[in-house]
């Protein structure tokens, strides 16, 4: 038997090149070896202000992208976590195995809570629970995810030991599975490529906007003249060679940054052209899917009748263990 695979996407903004290269292009290669199910977390995209009235096209876009960057519906399950609605009641039970002093360590909820002050809503902080349900009603074991993410696993680990411990053996205890690519930054330099912070390509980007924001994008600050010699390792344009570049081709660029052999020009123009060819087909893809929204409602539906069946399973389990069995 195959093991279980779980992840998701919050379908919060354009997909960008931070969350396909630390999560959907390597989803993209596991579905031959697990079974997976990867899901549009809608419910995590509420928590923090969001217009309501574009919730929807947002949730074809997400779906779109990982549809167009080559995940195959037939041969993984793809749905939206509002569609299945054992998610939030499992998240309710699971909120009551955990401490408040456990979620009020995780640093996604003090970064997210300092960038929208006016609304650190409970939901914010119960967020990673919701995240622990979502894998564990399929009885998740591998989660593939960028580094943001790991906190939240180890958490999700950490519900799934002290559910099994107060009510029986029920959930695995499931890992992350990291990219080389886990922690892309964004073009300022500074931060992680973010959907909030404006500092990223989107997986559709047209090829003219691509080179606009590459040839702007920071390097190695300490490299002001061209002959200069460059330092790879602090430069964010050379973790993205590694993650749209030749074996050969990050060789050469590294071996030159280190050595002034080649200008930062030269080597953004490298990364432009590898970024342009591979993104092509996925932009091409992208717009006549999104042109057929009903496909894509059709995969979504498809989708969570599969779930549902899964999760209605977990959900008998789990209410028998904590004593509250429907009254027939
Ligand atoms: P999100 O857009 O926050 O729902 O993230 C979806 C997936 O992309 C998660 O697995 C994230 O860890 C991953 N991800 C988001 N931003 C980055 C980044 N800058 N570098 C690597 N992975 C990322
Ligand atoms: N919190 C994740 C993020 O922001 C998205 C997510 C929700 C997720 N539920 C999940 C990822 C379950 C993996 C497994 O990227």
């Amino acid at each position: 038997m195959k093991k279980k695979l779980f992840s998701g996407i919050q379908p919060s903004g354009d997909v960008h090149l931070g969350n396909y290269l630390g999560a959907i292009k390597k989803w993209v290669n596991l579905v031959n070896d697990y079974d997976c199910i990867f899901c549009i977390v809608d419910y995590h995209a509420i928590t923090v202000d969001y217009d309501a009235s574009t919730m929807q096209q947002r949730i074809l876009n997400a779906t779109a992208s990982n549809l167009a960057a080559g995940l195959d519906p037939e041969k993984c399950v793809i749905f939206a976590q509002s569609h299945v609605r054992e998610h939030t009641e499992l998240a309710w039970i699971l909120n009551t195995v955990i401490s408040m002093g456990h979620l009020d360590r995780m640093t996604q909820y003090k970064e997210k809570s300092e960038q929208h002050k006016s609304n650190v809503n409970v939901g914010l902080f119960t967020y990673p629970v919701l995240q622990a349900a979502d894998i564990l009603l399929y009885k998740g074991e591998v989660v593939p995810v960028g580094e943001d993410q790991v906190q939240h696993i180890e958490l999700a680990r950490e519900i799934a030991r002290k559910f099994n411990n107060k009510f029986g053996e029920i959930f695995p205890e499931p890992m992350e599975q990291l990219s080389e690519s886990a922690r892309i930054m964004g073009l300022d330099g500074k931060n992680k490529m973010s959907k909030s912070m404006n500092n990223y390509i989107s997986l559709v980007e047209p090829p003219e906007s691509i080179w606009k924001k590459l040839s702007t994008a920071v390097t190695d600050e300490n490299r002001k003249r061209r002959n200069d010699p460059g330092d790879p390792a602090i430069c964010n344009i050379y973790t993205l060679h590694k993650g749209f570049s030749s074996d050969s081709q990050i060789e050469e660029v590294r071996a030159g940054c280190k050595s002034a052999g080649i200008g930062c020009v030269d080597c953004k123009k490298i990364l432009n052209e590898n970024i342009t060819t591979e993104l092509a087909p996925i932009r091409e893809k992208n717009n006549e899917l999104i042109a057929k929204p009903d496909y894509i409602y059709d995969v979504l539906q498809t989708g969570a009748k599969k779930c549902s069946e899964i999760a209605a399973q977990t959900m008998e389990e789990v209410r028998e263990a904590i004593g509250v069995k429907p009254s027939r």
